[in-house]
């Protein structure tokens, strides 16, 4: 108990409520204590040269090392540099760092049990507690933990160093780099719950009973036999995590364990009627499981749970509680945008949020596991999602790529995965990999399957394969239950006839790869691939008219064709939902870009360019995929995968923009998306006819439209009355700004603003090209923490508070500081060139 109030008072103090709850699916109280370790860390990046004498050392003297906080990624900091990599962001994430930190371990703790857990490391991590190595870890993306207490000094000093090495790897996008999730110190008593060590399965659910199973592992560390009693309480969670006891009844179980001895607990038990965890009503369940060393209480462990069932049918989709559900769904990466990679539960709440206004009910988180709060999210906002392992197996994609740890770790990374996430209701499949180079190694694909299947036997095993015939080759048969497809629409066919794929079916696992920029848009409008369409380059910019994917993609449109003509295929995750840093197909640093450029004196230039430099400068440094841009603002595509997903929505939405000074008696085709079945379309009030939503088409096109400046409308109709409209206008030179705050509190705490900076004209209409030079800043109490403006070319670094607008828009994302002085008031200020002053409360 003591432990507990200690806790209390400590996560109050340092308004770390929020996080010690949030670690979720394992929540910890009495006798367990947990520290979420975020403030107070001392960080040295090694330049050229450098040595690392000592640095691991208890007594090192770090005084002259930065003071800095934790989830912290050191390669967003330096900004960019067109000299590096474009697909991993233009940024300076390689590199050697070091993080230290003081871990308060008195001598009351003697005889208890310390453990420190890391969310993810980027990348390599060599832990040391007092200058002694306690362990290594070398994949970024998976959370682990290690033992301390054989280098503990209880009641001493006790200095924490961590080594990262981003230098030795690569990779195919932004990885970011060091401690950019949480670490927590733990500490129990030698009886305890060993780490992720609980499985909570619900084997039958009806309406009077749901059957749960919890398996436990335990260890004794003392140095005598014990006997350890486990009982079991369950409670029903509120979306705050607020727990309410729920009628439940469990055996409970006594059982005898030698000294340093493990034992694996079953306690069987029945919970009344059951809420459902469903994406409409995404009810949660906590089991706590209470040890006994003889009478006294040793260990309290939480996990959060929910009942639900889930049936992928081969010819017949995917079912979740006996109910079709068509999986609409997208792949995001890792990073958080102009956060870089440092993980920020509010600003990953965000990204959820928008998507699910969309209409999205799935995530995939390619191509590796995610923050372990992306999960809680989705239990709590009823997300189905597919948990990824790896970009790659023993073959690599790039120079060092994880093939080259591949042999020594992937079993104990895939078991990272499964253990620490099994008991997410949202997590309805795992993939086990996306387009491994070594995709036709049979017993290789086999034995992976074996070992998630042999820890979490409840949920299917998906891949994301982008070689056709291992659809049909046998590949698919022994290393997946669901059989994923990333692109190669071709072989769907091909691939649900096949008798032995009868029993797996089919996931569109990765679809469309459109590319676009918000609110840019080139003339005339054609589709087709990035290497076909010469008109698209002149600014390395994509036209928003979503027409444009690389030969490997298509358009949502015929993605959504394809899915209707098969109605089997379980549904599909678009790459991508947020764009993301690195990777800014089609101009990458390679080749492919000089056969884009119509321009002849432009690609002479880069051709002697390449020739000089072996590769092209390019300015982009952010992906072109996203259905919103890297700063979460919508492009035209979001409204047409909203028009889809959310078909009971009145909506309709047109593009472009019509602020066209040179277009004046030029033809500018308007498309619009809408979830009617009819619309009509007005310029400055005349019609320019009235079309239906033919079968199979999911944009309406007045292809044919000559530009006049006013206003252009469009009023849709669903089964004959009117459905929604929308309306574009010519609008003044930006004359002023507008700003609104979003936030996104979880468990009723924020402690991040996102202020959205939009540029109006005289009248307060948002001018959709206006670019004017910005500049904010912000009153004591907070932090401008970053900013951006979703134009994938900006070398501007995201830490900068001068930023021009692109087509009309920025975002500023502010750090309240949680000692501020209750009632103080805190502004944000945003000025610009032409558009006056603005500001707002934060
Ligand atoms: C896929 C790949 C993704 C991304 C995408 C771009 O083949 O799985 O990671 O590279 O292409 O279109």
């Amino acid at each position: 108990m003591i432990f507990l109030n200690k806790l209390k008072k400590q996560c109050l103090r340092q308004s770390l409520l929020l996080l010690c709850v949030l670690t979720l699916s394992n929540v910890y109280a009495q006798d367990r204590q947990v520290d979420v370790l975020r403030d107070g860390w001392r960080f040295y990046r090694l330049e050229k040269n450098d040595g690392e004498q000592g640095f691991s050392n208890r007594d090192f003297d770090d005084k002259a090392w930065r003071t800095l906080s934790v989830p912290h990624d050191w390669g967003v900091e330096k900004g960019f540099d067109v000299s590096l990599e474009n697909n991993t962001g233009l940024l300076h994430w390689k590199g050697i760092g070091w993080y230290r930190k003081d871990l308060d371990i008195g001598a009351e703790d003697k005889g208890k049990r310390i453990a420190i857990e890391f969310d993810g490391a980027m990348a390599n991590a060599q832990v040391y507690l007092n200058g002694k190595l306690v362990g290594e870890w070398p994949y970024g993306y998976t959370s682990f933990s290690f033992d301390l207490n054989p280098y503990v000094d209880f009641g001493g000093k006790n200095k924490l160093a961590v080594r990262l090495d981003t230098e030795s790897f690569d990779s195919r996008w932004y990885p970011g780099a060091g401690i950019y999730r949480n670490v927590r110190l733990v500490k129990t008593n030698p009886v305890h719950v060993v780490y992720n060590g609980v499985f909570v399965t619900t084997p039958v659910i009806d309406e009077k009973n749901g059957k749960v199973s919890l398996r436990a592992d335990i260890r004794n560390g003392n140095n005598a036999y014990g006997k350890i009693t486990a009982k079991v309480k369950v409670y029903a969670l509120d979306e705050n995590d607020r727990r309410t006891p729920v009628e439940s009844k469990f055996a409970d179980v006594t059982v005898g364990v030698p000294a340093k001895g493990d034992h694996t607990l079953r306690l069987d038990g029945v919970v009344s009627k059951p809420k459902l965890w469903s994406i409409e009503t995404p009810n949660r369940y906590l089991a706590e499981l209470d040890l006994y060393d003889g009478d006294r209480l040793v260990d309290q462990y939480s996990t959060s749970f929910g009942f639900r069932t889930i049936d992928f049918t081969p010819r017949d989709g995917f079912y979740l509680n006996g109910k079709r559900v068509q999986i609409k769904g997208v792949c995001n990466h890792h990073d958080l945008g102009p956060l870089g990679s440092a993980f920020y539960v509010e600003a990953a709440k965000r990204q959820l949020v928008i998507m699910k206004e969309m209409g999205l009910n799935a995530l995939r988180t390619s191509h590796n596991p995610p923050a372990p709060e992306i999960l809680d999210l989705c239990d709590k906002m009823g997300i189905i999602v597919q948990v990824e392992a790896f970009d790659t197996w023993r073959k690599g994609k790039k120079k060092n790529d994880y093939n080259l740890a591949f042999n020594g770790w992937h079993m104990m990374d895939l078991e990272a995965m499964i253990k620490r996430d099994r008991n997410h209701p949202s997590v309805v499949m795992w993939s086990n990999g996306n387009e491994m180079p070594d995709q036709w190694d049979l017993a290789l694909g086999k034995s992976l399957y074996t070992v998630a299947k042999s820890l979490d036997p409840t949920r299917p095993i998906s891949l994301g394969c982008n070689w056709g015939n291992t659809a049909i080759n046998g590949f698919q048969k022994e290393s997946t239950d669901v059989y994923g497809l990333n692109y190669r629409t071709s072989f769907y066919e091909k691939t649900l006839n096949k008798e032995e794929n009868k029993q797996k079916g089919l996931l569109a696992s990765e679809t469309s790869s459109t590319l676009s920029t918000r609110g840019e848009y080139f003339f005339p409008v054609k589709f087709g691939t990035s290497k076909q369409l010469r008109e698209i380059n002149d600014n390395f910019q994509i036209s928003g008219y979503d027409v444009t994917y690389p030969g490997w993609g298509n358009t949502p449109d015929l993605q959504f064709r394809l899915l209707e003509k098969y109605p089997a295929i379980y549904g599909e995750f678009v790459w991508t939902g947020f764009d993301y840093l690195g990777e800014p197909t089609p101009y990458n640093h390679d080749m492919t870009n000089l056969l884009n450029f119509r321009d002849k004196k432009k690609r002479e230039r880069l051709k002697k360019q390449l020739e000089e430099l072996g590769k092209i400068e390019v300015p982009s440094r952010s992906s072109y995929f996203g259905i919103v841009d890297l700063c979460g603002f919508k492009k035209d595509r979001y409204y047409m995968y909203q028009s889809q997903w959310r078909p009971e929505l009145p909506m309709a939405h047109i593009l472009p923009h019509w602020n066209w000074p040179g277009r004046k008696g030029k033809v500018t085709p308007v498309h619009v998306y809408t979830s009617g079945d009819e619309a009509e379309l007005f310029l400055n009030g005349r019609s320019l006819g009235r079309q239906k939503v033919k079968a199979g088409e999911y944009r309406l096109q007045w292809n044919d439209v000559t530009y006049s400046p006013g206003t252009l409308k469009v009023v849709a109709y669903k089964d004959g009355k009117k459905w929604a409209e929308d309306v574009v206008r010519t609008t003044g030179k930006a004359r002023k700004i507008r700003l609104t705050k979003d936030v996104y509190p979880v468990n009723g705490e924020n402690e991040l603003c996102f202020v959205t900076v939009d540029l109006t004209d005289s009248r307060g209409r948002f001018v959709a090209d206006a670019d004017n030079a910005l500049e904010f800043s912000v009153s004591d109490g907070a932090e401008i923490i970053a900013s951006d403006n979703g134009d994938p070319t900006s070398l501007i670094a995201f830490k900068e508070t001068k930023r021009p607008a692109f087509n009309g828009k920025c975002l500023i994302i502010v750090k309240l500081d949680k000692n501020r002085a209750s009632g103080q008031k805190t502004v944000l200020r945003v000025k610009g060139t032409g558009v006056g002053c603005a500001s707002i409360a934060l």
